[in-house]
């Protein structure tokens, strides 16, 4: 009984700790550039960052400029900026079609991503869209869901 109340202590501690990290939320994202003000959540905004750093960055790049021939950038392209259900069925589906972009061609594949929760794809496709020089919006939960039962 003891063991389980210190493990049980444990538990609550590391919660504790855990999401102590997580409350400097808005810290990126001061007022003067202020995502609320065109209409984003700051939570949905730090949350796609979480998410782009774990399983975008290595290839796009924190900068979100990619890798010449490699891995295209994220600032700029019309599969970012455009279509909503286009673009959230690349992190679904991935993507293997030769593209363009600057005039540099892309032909690695992509994986599909389709292990990330509808929450997770919302809000990393909302930050990339509204970062690296994008400001193009949210994309909803409801969105990437339609989206994801049309498979
Ligand atoms: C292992 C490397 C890798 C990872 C990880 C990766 N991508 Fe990609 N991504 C690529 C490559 C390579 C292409 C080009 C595919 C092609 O040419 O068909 C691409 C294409 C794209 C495109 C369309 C082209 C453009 O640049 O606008 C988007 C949007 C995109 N990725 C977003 C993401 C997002 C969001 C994540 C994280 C959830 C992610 N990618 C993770 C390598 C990666």
């Amino acid at each position: 009984m003891k063991k389980l109340i210190i493990v049980l202590i444990c538990l609550i501690g590391a919660d504790f700790s855990g999401s102590a990290q997580n409350r400097p939320a808005g810290k990126q994202f001061k007022a003067g550039t202020s995502p609320a003000k065109q209409g984003l959540s700051i939570l949905q905004m730090n949350n796609g960052k979480k998410v782009y750093d774990l399983y975008c960055q290595a290839c796009h790049q924190a900068d979100g400029n990619g890798v010449p021939r490699l891995n295209p950038p994220l600032s700029g392209t019309v599969y970012v900026n455009g279509s909503k259900t286009r673009l959230i069925d690349i992190v679904l589906k991935g993507l293997s079609d030769p593209i363009e972009i600057n005039g540099e061609e892309y032909n690695n594949p992509m994986a599909a991503h389709d292990f990330l929760t509808d929450q997770q794809i919302a809000d990393v496709l909302t930050f990339v869209r509204n970062s690296f020089g994008n400001k193009s919006g949210p994309v909803s939960v409801e969105e990437v869901k339609k989206q994801r039962a049309k498979k």
